[in-house]
């Protein structure tokens, strides 16, 4: 039997109201915060929340407070019609579309502002970025006061991010951060490819090429993480309009850059590919690790 579309919501009052008879019913619920424009990597955490929790919420809100004013904030994917058709096929009970009024509304002037964590990577590339996020988030937590929230390891810096926040301000709700979702050929799922053409697409498959290689040079004894970066950026710059923000090799708790390996360690980068700005990563094992 086709599943039932979820229920839509436009406000918070219509989002606690339809969520207090979920808990008057004594079920859990997971929460999937997104900005639309879904694709398998939202959906696989719609699917994680369905396992763990008995009710899942998926907000839907494209949140100009993460956006600098040179970003893609006009240009964000919105497609809202396919995100309501695949989330009915995902079984989500409940979508939440805010307006930017019903977020934001006239006056909002407090926001949220992360440490050291927030600090290095996208943090130094993009300033204002993670004071947006984990000031919508911890909304959106306060908004639904769901028992999980789900997100994708795709975005690495930004679940630490809001994992810290999390912590610091004693949010009461769990964070579960779900594996990157990979095309067949390797890249990374994200809104933003629906940006690249099927040429700059064959290019961007760099990012996951120049990540396999670091691993591939950890697992042959490399250490040394100037080295492991370096070839990295060489094969990324073979790629002909390739522009590289950064490749790092970090700490995973505390996203700080390490000289050397010697424990589980994120690779990350940035890369514009025909102007279109991708992340990616890797967690590195060295086998002592192991
Ligand atoms: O990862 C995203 O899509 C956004 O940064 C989030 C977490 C929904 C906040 O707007």
């Amino acid at each position: 039997m086709p599943n039932t579309p979820p229920k839509l919501t436009r406000t918070v009052d219509e989002l606690r109201a339809a969520l207090a008879e979920v808990r008057r019913a004594g079920k859990t619920v997971g929460l999937v915060p997104t900005m639309g424009a879904l694709h398998e990597g939202h959906l696989s955490l719609v699917r994680a929340s369905k396992v763990e929790c008995d009710f899942t919420v998926v907000t839907i809100f494209v949140n100009p407070s993460q956006f600098a004013p040179t970003e893609d904030l006009d240009s964000y994917p919105r497609t809202f019609e396919a995100d309501m058709q695949a989330l009915t096929t995902c079984g989500a009970e409940l979508v939440f579309a805010p307006a930017d009024e019903e977020v934001y509304c006239s006056g909002h002037d407090t926001w949220v502002e992360v440490g050291g964590v927030a600090e290095p990577l996208e943090g130094e590339c993009r300033p204002a970025f993670f004071r947006g996020v984990a000031t919508v988030v911890l909304k959106l937590f306060n908004m639904a006061r769901a028992d999980v929230a789900f997100f994708g390891q795709k975005d690495y810096q930004q679940a630490q991010v809001i994992k810290q926040m999390v912590r610091d301000l004693n949010v009461p709700i769990e964070i579960r951060v779900c594996p990157i979702v990979r095309a067949p050929d390797g890249l990374a799922m994200s809104s933003r490819n629906a940006y690249l053409s099927s040429e700059a697409r064959v290019r961007a498959l760099v990012l996951w090429r120049s990540l396999r290689l670091a691993q591939d040079l950890v697992a042959a004894g490399e250490r040394d993480a100037k080295a492991i970066t370096e070839k990295m950026r060489e094969v990324i710059l073979t790629v002909e309009d390739a522009q590289v923000n950064y490749v790092t090799l970090a700490d995973p708790e505390t996203l700080q850059p390490v000289s050397r390996i010697t424990g589980p360690t994120v690779a990350a980068l940035a890369v514009r590919i025909e102007g279109t700005r991708l992340i990616d990563n890797h967690i590195l094992t060295p086998v002592e690790a192991i």
